[in-house]
């Protein structure tokens, strides 16, 4: 039996006009350049950040660039009853929600006995507890118009336990299982589950820091945010799971889950040298360093 070839599949599922898409952290880095990508393709928009991220002006620009409809939800996810006014959001749009990429997150730097406690709470209450809540919260209306997708960002970080970040990788590990269950869970109800693992982004002075002071492998996996969002959505709308951009950042996961646990530490120290650099919340450095040029199929 000759089987549809994947570019036939991708078309058959494409999002476009008619469809729209909430998502979360889009003020900027990766989260902007998904709503650039579904912007590009007619979806209208919903998309959160935190109050006064320039997000309205972000709207707008899109709005204007690609004739779609995009609102602007200025609001912290972690709040008391943050992840409900946003899913509320959604009764005021025209068209059916077709994605929900849950992309907010915040890293967290540091040695844990050091850091503050409220920034590993915020890690675990953005990472997690945001993402699962709204997840719960916008299901019913994601099932109502098949096929309908759910994009969870974690991280290459959730295949490995990181001593100078270990709230942060544990709580992208959650998003990891979480999203693969749920994708079981979910599989024939017309809703896919994909879980997006990529490795370092020049997104904010933070991860541009980490980068440079990074080992070479962190300098030759690292990808341009513009470049993953287009290779997340290709390989979400191929029924593709689990999504990790890059041959270094897939090779990297593999060993994370199938070495032994020194050689996965060695490989992680490696990628991710053991040096203390700013975190995206106080981070004060703005060196950029060169993505690589590495291919991500
Ligand atoms: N950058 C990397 O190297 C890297 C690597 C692997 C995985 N990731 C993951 O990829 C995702 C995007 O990362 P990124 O580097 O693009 O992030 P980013 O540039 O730091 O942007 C984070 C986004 O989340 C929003 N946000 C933060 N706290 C929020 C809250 N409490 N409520 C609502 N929105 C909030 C921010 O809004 P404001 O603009 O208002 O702050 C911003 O829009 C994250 O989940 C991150 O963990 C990043």
């Amino acid at each position: 039996m000759l089987r549809p070839h994947r570019s036939m599949i991708e078309r058959r599922l494409a999002l476009g006009p008619g469809h729209c898409a909430l998502i979360t952290g889009a003020s900027h880095g990766l989260g902007l350049a998904l709503a650039r990508q579904c912007a590009a393709r007619g979806m209208d928009l919903i998309l959160a950040a935190l109050p006064d991220s320039g997000l309205d002006a972000r709207a707008e620009e899109l709005a204007t660039t690609h004739g779609v409809s995009v609102r602007a939800e200025a609001l912290d996810l972690t709040a008391d009853g943050g992840t409900e006014a946003l899913a509320d959001a959604l009764q005021e749009s025209a068209t059916p929600l077709a994605l929900l990429a849950n992309n907010a997150g915040v890293s967290c730097i540091g040695r844990f006995e050091t850091t503050a406690l409220e920034r590993s709470e915020n890690c675990i209450l953005l990472n997690d507890l945001a993402l699962v809540r709204l997840t719960r919260r916008l299901l019913s209306a994601l099932r109502q118009e098949p096929p309908s997708y759910v994009l969870n960002v974690a991280s290459l970080a959730a295949f490995f336990s990181m001593p100078l970040k270990p709230v942060y990788a544990a709580s992208k590990a959650f998003v990891l299982n979480f999203s693969l269950a749920l994708a079981q869970d979910l599989r024939g109800s017309g809703v896919q589950v994909s879980v997006l693992c990529p490795g370092a982004m020049l997104t904010h002075a933070g991860s541009c820091a980490q980068v440079a002071s990074g080992g070479l492998l962190a300098r030759q996996s690292c990808l341009d945010p513009s470049q993953v969002a287009d290779y997340a959505l290709r390989q979400m709308l191929r029924g593709r799971e689990l999504i990790i951009p890059g041959w270094i950042n897939r090779l990297a996961a593999t060993l994370g889950r199938v070495a032994p646990r020194p050689v996965a530490e060695a490989v992680i120290s490696s990628i991710f040298e053991r040096r203390e650099t700013p975190s995206n919340d106080d981070a004060a450095s703005t060196h950029r360093a060169s993505p690589s040029r590495e291919t991500l199929e």
